[in-house]
């Protein structure tokens, strides 16, 4: 009896620190010791925002973290092994230059160096996905007359879709 109780307030607090995110859940792992941890998950949609020392020249960006479940978190979270804390996009070292390096485009893809300029990352990995359905979606369409094709639902490519306004 006396255990439970401890157990329900110890999730209680959790559920509070999580709460500091709107619909946030919570989410525990066991490692192999029998230890549990646990990580908020930002739940439905939320804003991505450019690092504050740069000036926006596009507004604010809508992202349905839910809607994307159907993948693996580490198609996003590339770094994330499924242990520990997954880390923000823009931890230092990670995806976090406020400046376009010289040398963006290398053989059609971007640099090492042009990646960790926040706005590539972002676009390389949001445009990228949704473009590559887009395309797989028109291959598909033109097979339309030799019989039934997949059309599959995906995101926005478009400035505005993303960014409704300039800043
Ligand atoms: C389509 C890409 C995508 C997928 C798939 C995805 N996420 Fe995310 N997630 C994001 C982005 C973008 C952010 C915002 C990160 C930032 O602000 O830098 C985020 C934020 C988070 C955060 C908060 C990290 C922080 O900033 O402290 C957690 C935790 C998280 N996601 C967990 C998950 C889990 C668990 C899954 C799998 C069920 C998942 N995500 C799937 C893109 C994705
Ligand atoms: C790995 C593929 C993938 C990645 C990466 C990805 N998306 Fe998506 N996105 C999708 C798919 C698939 C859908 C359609 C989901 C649905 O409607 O069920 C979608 C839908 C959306 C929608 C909803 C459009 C609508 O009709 O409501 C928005 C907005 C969106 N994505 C923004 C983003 C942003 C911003 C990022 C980068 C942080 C991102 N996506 C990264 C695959 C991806
Ligand atoms: C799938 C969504 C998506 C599309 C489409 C998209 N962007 Fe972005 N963009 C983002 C995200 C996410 C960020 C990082 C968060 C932020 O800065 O608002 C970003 C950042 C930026 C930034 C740097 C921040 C700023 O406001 O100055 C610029 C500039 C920008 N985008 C311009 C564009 C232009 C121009 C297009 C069309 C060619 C475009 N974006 C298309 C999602 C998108």
């Amino acid at each position: 009896m006396g255990d439970k109780k401890i157990v329900i307030g110890f999730v209680s607090i959790l559920v509070l620190a999580c709460g500091l995110l709107p619909f946030s859940g919570l989410f525990a792992s066991e490692h192999g010791s029998g230890e549990t941890e646990e990580m908020c998950i930002p739940m439905g949609t939320f804003y991505i925002e450019p690092p504050e020392s740069i000036e926006a020249s596009r507004s604010k960006v809508s992202f349905p973290h839910s809607l994307h479940f159907s993948y693996n978190c580490n198609v996003c979270h590339h770094t994330w092994t499924g242990e520990g804390q997954i880390k923000n996009c823009m931890t230092s070292g990670c995806h976090d230059q406020t400046q376009s390096p010289k040398k963006a485009v290398r053989e059609g893809s971007f640099s090492a160096e042009a990646i960790q300029y926040f706005k590539y990352a972002y676009h390389n990995q949001c445009i990228g996905c949704h473009r590559e359905i887009r395309q797989a979606n028109a291959k598909a369409e033109k097979r339309r007359r030799l019989g039934s094709v997949t059309i599959r639902k995906t995101g926005p490519t478009g400035c505005v879709q993303c960014h409704p306004r300039e800043e």
